[in-house]
């Protein structure tokens, strides 16, 4: 795991209006000036303050990621976003696939598939979300729907694109309930994904790809997932609201 840079990722989601996001950069800055270079900070703003956000963080060691997008370039698609247009604003990357898009807008293992695709060719790099529900955890099928969404993510992709990917695994149960995965539960689903990686590909690709926890990460709890070989950082949601506590569960990724 020594040779994978750690990326700890912020998911607003839809909270932060333009003046308050600014605010929030402003406060993160100070604390995450130095720690750049030792893990990738990322924050994933709403599509509204991209731009602006794009503009305030000048020089600062933060890197932009959308929270979705649309897999075609442009069109008659109302109300949506493209990837090629997430790029134009500076992002790096995209988060595709979060269990809220696959359970509140209808993302499928396919959808998520063609936004990957698209965010790529856009070239920036997906961040891909996976995670088994607590009804399909308490029926022993975790594994086998985490393989199914990754194999279907990465449908189609060769090894030297999937190895710059981000995955991201997120047990539904633990998002947004403070009721995180415990870090041994957390490193044998990720593992597991490592592990089917280097089926699907080869042992290099799998060594490469990092893979990110994401579900009720806190301050009091970062350092201890963090810490398991195979979990390469965190996709933080309400953390990643309070500059303090971000910046904490950044710093315990250092
Ligand atoms: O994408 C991050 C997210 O789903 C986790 O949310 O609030 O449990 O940290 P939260």
């Amino acid at each position: 795991s020594a040779r994978r840079r750690k990326i700890v990722a912020g998911n607003w989601k839809m909270n932060k209006t333009v003046p308050e996001a600014l605010a929030l950069v402003r406060e993160l800055r100070g604390p995450l000036s130095s720690v750049g270079d030792v893990v990738e900070v990322v924050l994933a703003p709403p599509f509204v303050a991209l731009q602006p956000l794009h503009v305030a963080l000048e020089g600062a060691p933060f890197q932009l990621a959308g929270q979705n997008c649309h897999w075609e370039a442009s069109g008659a698609f109302t109300g949506e976003v493209s990837a090629p247009m997430l790029a134009e604003l500076g992002c790096a990357y995209v988060i595709v696939g979060h269990s809220e898009r696959r359970q509140l807008f209808g993302e499928t293992d396919e959808t998520v598939n063609k936004k990957a695709r698209a965010v790529r060719d856009a070239k920036m790099t997906p961040i891909i979300c996976v995670g088994e529900t607590l009804v399909e955890r308490e029926s022993d099928r975790t594994l086998e729907v985490v393989e199914r969404q990754v194999r279907g993510a990465l449908a189609g992709f060769e090894a030297k694109e999937v190895a710059g990917f981000v995955l991201a695994y997120e047990p539904v149960w633990a998002i947004g309930t403070g009721r995180n995965a415990s870090s041994a539960q957390a490193q044998e689903v990720h593992a597991a994904i490592r592990g089917l990686v280097g089926r699907l590909y080869d042992g290099e690709t799998a060594g490469r790809v990092r893979i990110q926890y994401g579900g009720s990460v806190k301050p009091d709890n970062a350092a201890e997932l963090l810490g398991q070989p195979d979990v390469d950082g965190a996709l933080v949601g309400g953390a990643s609201l309070k500059a303090g506590d971000f910046a904490a569960i950044v710093k315990a990724a250092t």
